[in-house]
């Protein structure tokens, strides 16, 4: 995919941000799912009810190095990755030769309507401006198939139904408070089943937040 050059400017800016730190991200988060019991808990439940729907892939959305898509193949869950930033994808395809990753946004996914499973969004959508993420859940419910399910993970915020914005490492974020960010989940269609909040671990600055959703009639 050739970038969109009418994205707007922080897409550019994360795209950029991305491939320019690309390596060392992936150093940072190299064996970090094995320290990361919530993490790998949510995914199992995850890969259970997808793997218990029967067939069809499942998209690991703003899948940065490949390690959660990896993650999903070994938990019995066909999955491919997308991403913005291409020198990331470089790494994703070198490091897992057996899985297919493309350059894509979320904001604009090109992928059927009803055409997953499942989809994964994690630590991925914190640097979407908080005004265009409604748009963005109406595009993740588009490509879910009925019965498909959806796992968010990010960054938490415990003052109530807030957003705020934070001053993440590569380039600006937010963290969200869940009920709010569930409830546009909702707004959109979703069915939240599941909203998991874990204290931050020592070398975390804030709670962190999982949300298990689905697509019911
Ligand atoms: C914090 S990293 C997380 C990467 C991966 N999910 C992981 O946990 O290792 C955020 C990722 O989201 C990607 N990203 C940010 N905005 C995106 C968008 N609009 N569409 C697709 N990917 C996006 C970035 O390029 C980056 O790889």
């Amino acid at each position: 995919m050739v970038e969109n050059p009418s994205a707007p400017a922080d897409v550019h800016t994360t795209r950029q941000a991305y491939n320019e730190i690309a390596a060392v991200y992936t150093e940072f988060v190299k064996g970090h799912l094995d320290t990361a019991p919530f993490d790998r808990a949510m995914l199992s439940v995850f890969a259970e009810r997808v793997r218990a729907g029967g067939s069809g892939s499942v998209a690991d959305i703003g899948c940065g190095e490949g390690r959660i898509t990896a993650h999903l193949n070994a938990l019995g869950v066909p999955a491919f990755g997308i991403d913005l930033a291409p020198e990331l994808l470089a790494i994703a395809r070198q490091q897992y030769p057996e899985l297919s990753f493309d350059e894509g946004s979320m904001e604009q996914l090109a992928l059927g309507d009803g055409s997953l499973a499942g989809l994964v969004v994690w630590y991925s959508m914190i640097h979407l401006p908080p005004e265009r993420v409604p748009d963005v859940l109406n595009e993740l419910y588009r490509v879910l198939a009925w019965e498909g399910h959806a796992l968010l993970a990010f960054q938490a915020t415990d003052v109530p139904d807030t957003v705020e914005a934070f001053d993440h490492k590569v380039t600006r974020a937010y963290r969200w408070s869940p009920e709010r960010l569930a409830g546009l989940l909702r707004d959109a269609g979703f069915t939240v089943h599941a909203q998991l909040v874990r204290e931050p671990e020592p070398d975390e600055r804030f709670q962190q937040a999982y949300l298990l959703a689905s697509k019911l009639r």
